[in-house]
């Protein structure tokens, strides 16, 4: 497994503005993330996890600090330029599926690298040993209303490996 730090936060701080005054939730948070680590956040309710992952994805914005990912400071970046680059190297899944329910598994899992305009013999190829990999093959013909919740989920596991993210957030 390779060692190298893929993100680095340092000395993040991020408030939310809340009526006249700020709330701090992040205050000044360090941490690496090497390439191949599985990490988990855990905390209390409203201890700021969401917060930390939105931050991190580049979702949202820090107040200050610096993020790196490999050698690239994502703080440095536009808007345009960031979401790009999350696109690119970042995957999401998320509680809910948020699969499309007019595509099927197959067509919702292909459907990022469409739009990233990837060739498409190759997303085909992609998502059909995606969908071997999760066990779920015989069922890429099916709409989401014919899946079940763990299929539902596997789906959406698929669809952001599709574009092979350097980094996947599940939340
Ligand atoms: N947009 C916002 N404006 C003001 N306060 C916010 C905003 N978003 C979150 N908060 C507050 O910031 C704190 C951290 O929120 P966050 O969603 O990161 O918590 P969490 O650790 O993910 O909690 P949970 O386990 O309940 O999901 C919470 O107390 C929340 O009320
Ligand atoms: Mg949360």
């Amino acid at each position: 497994m390779a060692e190298s730090v893929l993100i680095r936060a340092v000395q993040i701080y991020k408030s939310y503005q809340q009526g006249t005054g700020e709330l701090p939730i992040l205050k000044g948070l360090d941490l690496e993330i090497k390439e191949g680590e599985a990490v988990s956040i855990m905390g209390a309710s409203g201890a700021g996890k969401s917060t930390l992952m939105h931050v991190l994805g580049t979702l949202d914005r820090p107040n200050r600090g610096q993020l790196w990912f490999q050698d690239q400071n994502l703080l440095e970046m536009g808007d345009d330029e960031i979401s790009l680059f999350r696109n690119e190297k970042m995957g999401f899944v998320f509680q809910f599926h948020h699969l499309l329910s007019e595509l099927t598994a197959f067509e919702n899992i292909i459907l990022p690298g469409r739009i990233a305009g990837l060739e498409i013999s190759e997303v085909r190829q992609r998502a059909y040993e995606l969908l071997h990999l999760m066990g779920i093959r015989e069922r890429a013909d099916h709409y989401p209303n014919e899946l079940s919740g763990g299929e539902l989920q596997r789906v959406a596991i698929a669809r952001a490996l599709v574009r092979r993210p350097k980094v996947l957030f599940c939340r």
